[in-house]
């Protein structure tokens, strides 16, 4: 009954996910023995199969922190310099539990608060060394009550800030922090670093927020207990200094972006970075064939990544006619990699839980998201509204406004200078936070594991080779039988 993957993946058609459906298998265990820990690398180890992408709209310290927290992990993109990426991984690096305060208010102690709306997020306000985000050794706190009682509100904040602040080391955990509060009937406490540094701020409400989330696996942390972080680089000679700055800021793993990854200039890169760093993991990629792949095996990556124009905000398929379905792309190169034991990571195309199982069951190792994270609370930028709806900005790093920002290089190489557009900028559906969302979404692909027999990817992997898991090409019409149809409305809610 249906076909073999080999069989389905060598008649000629490029597939995507929607475009093919397995058949169910027989079940034998309940949807919680579903263990969907893997590996990103080589020698980096996750306990949920998601990957936040390196885009600016994406990953930047707060949703690397919250993926890692989760037991996924995000690659810092580098759309920025590279001392501005380093920050980022140093940020993200000083966190010990999701972040908590986005908003909080500093000022100098030079400043005077002339008026109350400083207290309109918190209701005190941290007095920084140099007042702003950066380098902000806490100093002092102004409670609103004590600013209130003032007589004269010229006064200058040192004059009045009370100096002696309880704190938490940053490297505190979770439940140590909800602990000190909770036992010392406390509404915040500030997290520090070692030099003194305001990292956080988490109040009674925060600690509640985060224990109402479901839990899901084991955070992605280091030896020190740490999360661990990605970060991309470019294939120009700038970016061997750009390395070399994020290996120091602490990134755990290097992801080589380009978008056709099977060049000479990437395979210098490899080796040039497998060399200087060789503890640290490297991605190289995109690929979506098994030539290209074997190349970039033979060089010496540690995981691939395959995908090309099959990101939701892509248009490299039609301006530049190259390119594979993403079903066919994740099949063959993972037919190739796992003879050398290398993980691949099913990039973009990525839209509801059933592409993950369906990438997850082909042969990849995690998938890399984009447009299904960027409307969250941790994607950068801020929401906005559209026609009544909270949305929140997502572009293409091949959009002619990221390239303009320094992101060409993932699409032009070294020698152009007329910039084509290989992306699109668009806004995405606020989903709220990660924290919730992919808990529910790992909870369905256990459910598709389920479906398939299979209690692990390693199971789901073999199924797959042995030729046991059978499979079927979708027509059109079997498509859209397969989504909802025939309503006149309906409400889209999974969770
Ligand atoms: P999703 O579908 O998750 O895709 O939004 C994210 C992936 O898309 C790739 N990417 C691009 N591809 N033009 C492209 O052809 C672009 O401008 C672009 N920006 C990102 C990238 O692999 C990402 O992980």
């Amino acid at each position: 009954d249906g076909f073999s993957a080999t069989k389905l993946f060598n008649q000629g058609y490029s597939y995507t996910y929607d475009d093919v459906i397995f058949l169910p298998h027989y079940i034998d265990f309940p949807t919680d023995a579903v263990n969907l820990s893997t590996k990103l690398s080589t020698n980096i180890n996750l306990s949920v199969p998601c990957v936040a992408s390196p885009m600016d709209t994406v990953t930047e310290s707060s949703m690397a922190v919250a993926m890692a927290s989760l037991g996924g992990i995000g690659i810092i993109h580098s759309n920025n310099t590279a001392v501005e990426q380093a920050a980022l991984i140093r940020s993200a690096k000083s966190h010990r539990i999701p972040y908590v305060s986005t908003d909080i208010p500093f000022v100098n102690p030079n400043d005077c608060i002339l008026d109350s709306s400083v207290f309109d997020t918190f209701p005190c306000v941290f007095v920084t060394e140099n007042g702003c985000q950066k380098d902000r050794k806490l100093l002092g706190v102004v409670d609103k009550l004590v600013w209130n009682s003032l007589s004269d509100k010229e006064a200058r904040v040192s004059g009045y800030m009370k100096k002696n602040v309880v704190t938490l080391p940053n490297t505190s955990s979770f439940n140590d922090v909800a602990g000190y509060l909770a036992a010392n009937d406390l509404d915040l406490v500030p997290l520090v670093s070692e030099n003194g540094e305001l990292v956080d701020v988490v109040s009674g409400k925060d600690v509640e927020r985060i224990n109402g989330f479901p839990k899901l696996g084991l955070p992605t942390v280091g030896k020190g207990g740490e999360f661990l972080v990605g970060a991309s680089i470019g294939t120009r000679e700038s970016d061997k200094e750009r390395l070399k700055q994020l290996v120091d800021a602490g990134a755990d793993v290097i992801v080589i972006d380009s978008s056709q990854g099977n060049s000479i200039y990437q395979i210098e890169m490899i080796k040039y970075a497998k060399k200087m760093f060789p503890s640290i993991d490297v991605i190289g990629g995109n690929v979506v064939t098994m030539y290209q792949a074997q190349n970039l095996i033979q060089a010496g990556v540690d995981g691939l990544r395959v995908g090309m124009g099959s990101g939701s905000i892509c248009t490299t398929q039609e301006v530049c006619a190259v390119g594979r379905g993403q079903a066919t792309a994740v099949y063959k190169v993972a037919s190739i990699a796992s003879q050398s034991g290398i993980p691949i990571i099913a990039d973009g195309g990525i839209s509801n839980s059933g592409h993950i199982v369906k990438a997850l069951t082909l042969g990849a190792s995690t998938v890399m998201m984009g447009s299904f994270l960027a409307g969250s609370t941790e994607a950068p930028g801020v929401y906005e509204f559209q026609g009544g709806r909270k949305v929140k900005k997502y572009r293409g790093m091949g959009s002619l406004e990221a390239m303009t920002k320094g992101s060409d290089a993932r699409y032009l190489g070294d020698t152009a200078k007329m910039k084509i557009a290989q992306g699109v900028v668009g806004a995405v559906a606020d989903k709220g936070s990660v924290l919730k969302f992919i808990p529910y979404t790992m909870q369905a692909v256990k459910q598709g594991f389920q479906d398939l027999g299979a209690d692990s990817l390693q199971a789901a992997h073999e199924l797959l080779r042995s030729g046991t898991l059978r499979l079927e090409a979708r027509t059109g019409a079997a498509q859209i039988e397969g989504g909802v149809h025939g309503l006149v409305s309906y409400e889209k809610k999974a969770f």
